[in-house]
């Protein structure tokens, strides 16, 4: 059987991991109770989430020249994915950053994306042909907007699904989402994105028809809005679906997003219906908040039978 292609242009970093009882107030110094050292980054979290779930995966990538890289090197490594456009730059540091975890499983993130930034549509043109020929090209928002628009023109221009985890939040231009298949931002995101409040069942509805009026309309168009504990939320034109979360005991929620995004695009790349890729990422999800570290809680195929067998 074929694997299906997902390519995926995003960031790569070392995640510092605190967990403490509490975040601190401002000016305050909190004894914490752990610390961990875990690779993540967005980028290359899904990218290795589709890449355990069987998908045929390349990543388009910058790290630094320093100790973080070789860290972050031999954790992508020994994933199964095409790290031949994964590019050091020795004149940044590698993306760092600094996660505080509380005992709810919560966090709260701080990411200096460094070598992420230099991330060029240079690199995207040598690495073309791996975005032409995939079945879904993935993207997040920690690395350049420029380079991340060229990288969709040619995925649009070859027939590429293209999914974009617009995390973290920040505004885009027009042009940029109109390419966009499938829109899949959280809360918070689908605010800054939509400019409207998204608390309500009603306001994520209304967010989620304003966003889906401005992304590609000639292929899947849909906005995914992941909604935490709520569930998720699909919008298309001719479907407004909600799936339930899965009750999973919660250890730490980092990564969570990316394992939904990595399973939503291996599943969508395996040509699957929406409906059914949405479910089998929000299993995905839940498997991920069940484990500390980001890279780390990125489920494999029998970890999500396993999550889906508890519904
Ligand atoms: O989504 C979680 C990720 O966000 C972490 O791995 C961190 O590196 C930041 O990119």
């Amino acid at each position: 059987m074929l694997h299906p292609k997902v390519t995926v242009v995003g960031s790569a970093n070392v995640d510092l991991v605190l967990r403490a009882e509490r975040m601190p107030i401002k000016g305050e110094t909190l004894i914490g109770n752990a610390f961990d050292i875990f690779t993540g980054g967005k980028g290359f979290n899904q990218a290795a989430a589709a890449a355990r779930l069987g998908a045929d995966v390349t990543l388009i990538a910058k790290i630094g020249d320093d100790p973080f890289a070789d860290i972050l090197q031999s954790a992508i490594d020994a994933e199964n994915i095409n790290t031949e456009f994964v590019k050091t730059d020795a004149e940044a540091g590698t993306g760092v950053a600094t996660i505080i975890v509380e005992p709810d499983g919560k966090n709260s993130i701080i990411v200096v994306p460094r070598a992420n930034m230099r991330l060029t549509p240079a690199d995207i043109d040598v690495a073309k042909n791996s975005i032409a020929e995939a079945d879904v090209l993935l993207l997040q928002l920690e690395t350049p907007i420029d380079t991340s628009e060229h990288a969709i023109e040619i995925a649009k221009a070859n027939e590429t699904i293209v999914i974009l985890d617009p995390a973290p939040a920040r505004p885009l231009p027009a042009t940029l989402l109109s390419q966009v298949d499938i829109l899949k931002p959280n809360e918070v995101e689908a605010g800054v994105l939509s400019g409207r409040a998204v608390s309500t069942p009603e306001e994520r509805i209304a967010a989620a028809k304003a966003l889906q009026s401005q992304i590609a309309s000639d292929g899947i168009s849909a906005v995914v809005l992941t909604l935490g504990e709520q569930g998720v939320l699909i919008y298309t034109q001719s479907q407004t679906t909600h799936i339930p979360a899965i009750a999973v005991e919660v250890v730490d929620t980092t990564g969570a997003g990316d394992a939904f995004s990595g399973a939503l695009a291996t599943t969508l790349a395996e040509d699957k219906p929406l409906i059914e890729a949405v479910k089998f990422a929000n299993a995905a999800g839940a498997a991920a908040v069940t484990t500390l570290g980001a890279t780390p809680s990125m489920p494999t195929q029998e970890r999500i039978k396993e999550i889906l067998s508890y519904t």
